[in-house]
């Protein structure tokens, strides 16, 4: 049904016509990208009423869609609807954890309901598609976008990825509160040198296959509907441009049957790569390599028509293109009803709604992670009578809701302080001070940051809350836009005045939680030498002070896990856990040679998978059902795991593998399944795991994927580190 009603529809089409669906204009250009500069709001009118637009991003609310899908659709010769995209990436206006965050609670099925509460925010407000999620497996914490993915690692970066393509879309397209997905940015964008957003990347076969494109491919299995390729260029060759990626890949041997949007003008950045002349070839370059739509390069509009007169593209490329486009817009049911997701009564009553304030509250005490909590200074006990509040974030009612913020409402998250005044009531004092500054400047998307301050006048105050509480939360770490698009740094270290802060404030009262507000890992050695408690809750959105007083009172006991390395110091970056192993690894019998820094041990601060939880865990019993299995044969893991400590906990039990021996060398660990178990003091559980053909081969540089015999180790355990261990052959 649906295909004969793409064919049909697409032999009625005018060559213009076809072109016209591969065409993205955006609405308000300012939000994510620069002012086209040939802009004229005149000409994209008519361009809409001729049916010259397919798509339009950055137009939301129910009446804002109406009106332009009525342009469309009352003007234009054969109506075909509008589909409307944003970047709807943590929420919509009800905004969850930064991906990352939510990625530290190794709960997928959180990830899921994160999406699906974005996408019925959003369908509410005339949206059918988003631009999420970002997918990208991201080794460098400079690099800002790492905020939007879900850490350094390809296994549960696909568990993850999987979820929000399932939750964005749910089972069915068309039901009026599920949205069209999109997995980005195809491909290796978050290798981009030096941390520098943008920059190229040289990445090479064996990690192209084993870390960057299992993700993606994750999502393509779970049937995502679409794909955004990247800015960047990989080993050369303008992801744009890759018919590689796009065509032998994608829509050949992973049978992807959705449509492929560039991204913001990367069509037309091939110029500026020197991989095109000038707009025309992009053009040329972009459609042959697979690239669908053209989001705001308007290249395909200018250049593709007389391309196909001249007989330079193949009118193939164009049919395959408006096929997918078509096809996406049939599922969501847009050819039944193009203004079924533009209705004021679901905008005005699905937004921010309780149910999704209480959603986005689980989800953000789940993602947080303890990472140090010395002599059990949390959860916060009753003998605390009084608590300070200190620092720039502490009632910060904005930086929560991090980047990529879709709709939210400025200002409109629950701080800190506010979480904790209603969680004590009135038995206890609290005392505010914000001790310093975070940023100062324009903060908004676009504008640099400026992160120089001398003015330590606040100070005062500040160890004066501290020196009359019996215990002080110190809120530090990162402004929302400090990560997100375009937000590389050189220097992850806290900025400004935030350690010298910690340090006068220390030097009154021990007694230091330090409630960390980042987007990505950062460098914090004084902090994790001092200080007796931190509490890693990233960017944790609307809830966030509520979630975070849940966790401080032990409401909540933390269960997460770090999904990204937390480096000692810059110089380390990107250290990232499944690392291979050099031929002089640190410890071998090699005089004073090894692969190690002549200033810094190798180890990072906190590694992959690593946080602690208000009771403990014991692992033992790790046995196997075989210690050898034929090539292509399932072995299962069995391991048991008790909460040795006095209170009930979640906790997530990691296994690793080591193929020991093999053609390309491999990383000395790799995750291969992950299990979160609750457990009540004293319990024990026997957890198990399978490993089969789809965990024990790896691909060779060549995109092959192969099963080698030899000796794998198992390891299983509460981070990447400590571990236990025992092997099995493969023959
Ligand atoms: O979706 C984004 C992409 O991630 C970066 N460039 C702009 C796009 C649309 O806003």
């Amino acid at each position: 049904e649906e295909e004969r009603f793409v064919e049909a529809l697409l032999g009625k089409m005018t060559l213009e016509e076809k072109i016209g669906q591969m065409n993205q204009r955006t609405g308000q250009w300012e939000m994510t990208g620069p002012a086209p500069k040939n802009n004229n709001s005149q000409q994209l009118l008519e361009d809409l009423k001729n049916g010259h637009v397919g798509s339009m991003l950055n137009v939301v609310g129910a009446e804002a869609t109406r009106k332009a899908q009525q342009l469309v659709v009352d003007n234009s010769r054969l109506g075909i609807p509008l589909i409307f995209g944003y970047d709807v990436v943590h929420g919509h206006q009800t905004m969850f954890p930064i991906p990352l965050g939510e990625a530290a609670s190794w709960d997928p099925e959180l990830a899921m309901l994160s999406a699906s509460v974005a996408a019925k925010e959003a369908a509410a407000t005339g949206l059918q598609w988003t631009f999420a999620p970002m997918v990208d497996v991201g080794r460098d914490a400079r690099w800002g976008r790492v905020m939007e993915g879900a850490g350094e690692d390809a296994y549960l970066g696909s568990a993850f990825a999987k979820a929000r393509v399932e939750g964005f879309q749910g089972s069915d397209l068309s039901n009026e509160n599920t949205i069209a997905a999109c997995a980005k940015h195809f491909a290796g964008y978050a290798f981009s040198e030096s941390g520098r957003d943008y920059n190229a990347v040289e990445i090479g076969g064996e990690s192209l296959h084993n870390v960057v494109l299992p993700p993606f491919k994750a999502a393509s299995d779970a049937g995502v509907a679409t794909f955004m390729n990247s800015f960047n260029t990989i080993d050369g060759m303008p992801a744009t441009a890759s018919s590689y990626l796009q065509r032998t890949l994608l829509k050949g041997q992973w049978g992807f049957d959705g449509f492929v949007v560039s991204d913001w003008n990367s069509i037309g950045e091939m110029i500026q790569h020197g991989a095109a002349a000038d707009l025309k070839e992009a053009a040329l370059r972009a459609v042959k390599g697979g690239s669908d739509m053209d989001m705001e390069a308007h290249a395909y509009l200018a250049y593709l028509k007389e391309l196909v007169e001249s007989g330079e593209v193949d009118v193939k490329y164009i049919d395959d293109a408006v096929r997918r486009i078509l096809r996406i817009k049939y599922r969501l049911g847009l050819f039944d009803d193009p203004y079924k997701y533009c209705n004021d009564e679901r905008e005005k009553n699905n937004l921010l709604t309780d149910e999704h304030k209480e959603a986005a509250r689980k989800v953000a005490r789940e993602s947080m992670v303890l990472l140090r909590n010395e002599k059990q200074i949390l959860p916060i006990d009753e003998a605390v009578k009084s608590i300070a509040v200190i620092g720039p974030l502490a009632d910060d009612k904005d930086s929560p809701l991090g980047n990529w913020r879709a709709q939210a409402i400025s200002n409109s998250a629950v701080s800190l302080l506010e979480g904790v005044k209603s969680a004590v009531g009135t038995g206890i004092k609290v005392n505010y001070a914000k001790g310093c500054d975070l940023v100062t400047g324009d903060r908004t998307f676009g504008n640099i940051l400026n992160f120089n301050n001398d003015d330590r006048s606040a100070f005062k105050e500040a160890v004066r809350a501290a020196k009359k509480s019996d215990v002080v939360l110190l809120a530090i770490g990162e402004d929302a836009y400090q990560s997100g698009e375009g937000r590389s740094q050189t220097d992850i270290t806290l900025s400004g005045l935030q350690n010298e802060l910690f340090e006068a404030i220390y030097k009154v009262n021990k007694n230091v939680v330090v409630v960390l507000m980042t987007g990505r890992p950062v460098v914090i050695p004084e902090l994790a030498e001092k200080a007796p408690a931190i509490l890693e809750t990233w960017h944790a959105g609307s809830e966030a002070g509520n979630a975070i007083a849940d966790v401080l009172f032990g409401k909540y006991n933390p269960s997460g896990k770090l999904p990204m390395t937390f480096p000692r110091n810059v110089g380390q970056v990107p250290i990232y856990y499944n690392h291979k192993n050099t031929g002089r690894p640190v410890g071998d019998d090699m005089g004073n040679l090894w692969s190690r820094y002549t200033d810094s041990p190798n180890t990072p601060l906190y590694p992959f998978g690593y946080g602690l939880s208000y009771t403990s865990f014991m692992y033992s019993n790790l046995h196997l059902d075989k210690n050898e299995i034929s090539t292509g044969d399932e072995v299962k893991v069995m391991v048991t795991v008790t909460n040795s400590g006095k209170v009930k906990g979640k906790e997530v039990i990691q296994l690793y593998i080591r193929d020991e021996v093999a053609t390309y060398a491999r990383p000395v660990k790799e995750l291969k399944g992950f299990k979160k178990v609750e457990l009540a003091p004293g319990e024990s559980k026997e957890v198990s795991f399978t490993l089969g053909k789809d965990e024990l081969g790896y691909f060779h540089p060549n995109g092959a994927y192969v099963l080698e015999s030899g000796k794998f180790k198992i390891m299983v355990g509460g981070n990447s580190i400590e571990t236990i261990d025992t092997t099995f052959t493969m023959n």
